[in-house]
């Protein structure tokens, strides 16, 4: 929203929100997110054309466009727990809106949903007698954290469903509209609104099948003498495959890749296809496998006793560039070596309130420390856990010297110069290559 306002002046965009403190947040200096480059969008549009407010019925009331990105976290009761999508905020805001509208607006799907999910919220919105005619558009976001604005104002493509009527037409054209005033229209795609719908859920199901390809092969590599990122190279060369999203890791973490394949796999069994849903959950299952199996080469590499043994995790955001933990492989890797009586240092530059927030309930011995060189200090092996640019450049001579020793690195990012490290002492433990160990 705060990218609309900055790329359309002459319209006024209102953020509605039910947590207040969220909205005060957004009112302040201290935004409620940590994202490179969005303060200063806000800064530049709050108070002009972008305002913030708990006051949803009026939000709603005034707007002729409506929004919707509210959470739909997987549902953990009932039919389809730990699967399905929980649809419950939502069917809450087509109610709140159909409750407090007094003319007639357009409904744009933000949140990543089910398929046909556009179909109950006509249903909901046409359920009264007044006569407003409401019509719901599908227009996923494609944006990734720590990237987000260069995505907003470049996106690869802008897709817009709707139904195929006369009036679903000219609502997307409305919207179509918004988006050309900066982005070039041969990069806005219409669809149908379940094409739409659907194509979130299998863009993402794409990108962690790839990432979960790659650790599968990291794997082997491991076991022979292979390098994977030699293969990842050799192979993303070719352009049919393409070189991105190819980097073997300790595990894809965030708030959608998981959340959306688990949909995606309950979709199918409910419509019987179970040979396409356990396709699918396999990609999954290969990202579980992986964050366990790198807890299971650092006990192996550690003598197959972590116990009492300090360890510095470098890095608890999912991914570099974020604040973000939701889904972070670092938590579960933490409470992993938690139960194995491990004591831990966390460090991470943006990070380190959600890791204590996440860790609350946690028993056990865990120290919060930002700065990389005092974390590290006496602690037996360091987990690279988060790609931040500053663990490559570390002094890490220094950083080996106020180790105990033997000290160990398990790089699950592949970040670090890992022969350099070797040469210093370390023994190194990369993700999907041979180990440089002395031991
Ligand atoms: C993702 C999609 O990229 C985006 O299009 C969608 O709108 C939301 O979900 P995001 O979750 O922000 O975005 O992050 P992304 O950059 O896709 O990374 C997801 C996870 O995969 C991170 O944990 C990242 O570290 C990991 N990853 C990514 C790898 O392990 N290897 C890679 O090569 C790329």
């Amino acid at each position: 929203m705060a990218m609309i306002a900055h790329k359309c002046p002459q319209y006024k965009v209102t953020v509605v929100d039910i947590n207040p403190d969220k909205i005060a947040g957004w009112n302040s200096d201290d935004l409620p997110i940590y994202e490179p480059g969005l303060c200063e969008i806000v800064k530049k549009t709050r108070g002009k054309n972008l305002f913030f407010d708990t006051d949803i019925g009026k939000g709603i009331r005034e707007s002729e466009i409506i929004f919707v990105s509210v959470n739909t976290p997987t549902k953990t009761f009932g039919a389809g727990a730990g699967m399905a999508a929980d649809l419950q905020y939502w069917e809450k805001t087509a109610r709140q809106i159909l409750q407090c509208s007094i003319s007639s607006k357009i409904i744009v799907e933000k949140s990543t949903l089910p398929v046909k999910t556009a179909l109950a919220m006509e249903r909901i919105l046409s359920s009264s007698d007044n006569r407003i005619q409401f019509e719901v558009l599908s227009n996923p976001e494609f944006l990734a954290e720590g990237t987000a604005i260069r995505d907003l104002e470049n996106p690869d493509r802008v897709l817009i469903g709707s139904s195929q009527t006369e009036n679903g037409l000219k609502a997307r054209d409305e919207l179509v509209e918004i988006y050309e005033n900066w982005i070039p229209k041969s990069k806005i795609i219409t669809s149908n609104v379940w094409s739409s719908e659907l194509s979130k859920l299998v863009a993402n199901a794409f990108l962690a099948q790839r990432i979960s390809s790659i650790n599968s092969i990291s794997d082997l590599c491991e076991k022979t003498d292979a390098d994977v990122g030699e293969v990842a190279r050799a192979i993303g060369m070719d352009s049919r495959i393409g070189n991105r999203f190819l980097n073997a890791s300790v595990g894809f973490g965030g708030s959608c890749f998981k959340k959306d394949i688990l949909n995606l796999v309950y979709l199918c069994r409910s419509y019987g296809i179970h040979e396409v849903a356990d396709y699918w959950e396999s990609v999954v299952l290969i990202n579980e496998y992986q964050k366990k199996r790198f807890v299971l080469n650092m006990l192996k590499a550690m003598f197959n006793t972590l116990a009492d043994k300090k360890i510095c995790l470098m890095g608890f955001a999912f991914k570099a560039d974020t604040g973000d933990t939701r889904e972070t492989p670092a938590l579960y890797i933490a409470k992993e070596l938690l139960a194995e009586n491990a004591r831990l240092v966390i460090s991470d530059p943006r990070a380190l309130q959600n890791a204590e927030k996440d860790l609350i309930d946690m028993d056990g011995d865990i120290a919060y420390i930002e700065d990389p060189y005092e974390a590290v200090k006496g602690c037996h092996a360091i987990a690279i856990l988060t790609e931040w640019s500053m663990y490559a450049d570390l002094d890490y001579r220094t950083i080996f010297n106020s180790m105990e020793k033997p000290a160990f690195i398990f790089d699950g990012r592949n970040i670090v110069d890992h022969q350099r490290l070797y040469e210093i002492g370390f023994n190194v433990y990369p993700i999907g290559k041979p180990p440089l160990s002395r031991i």
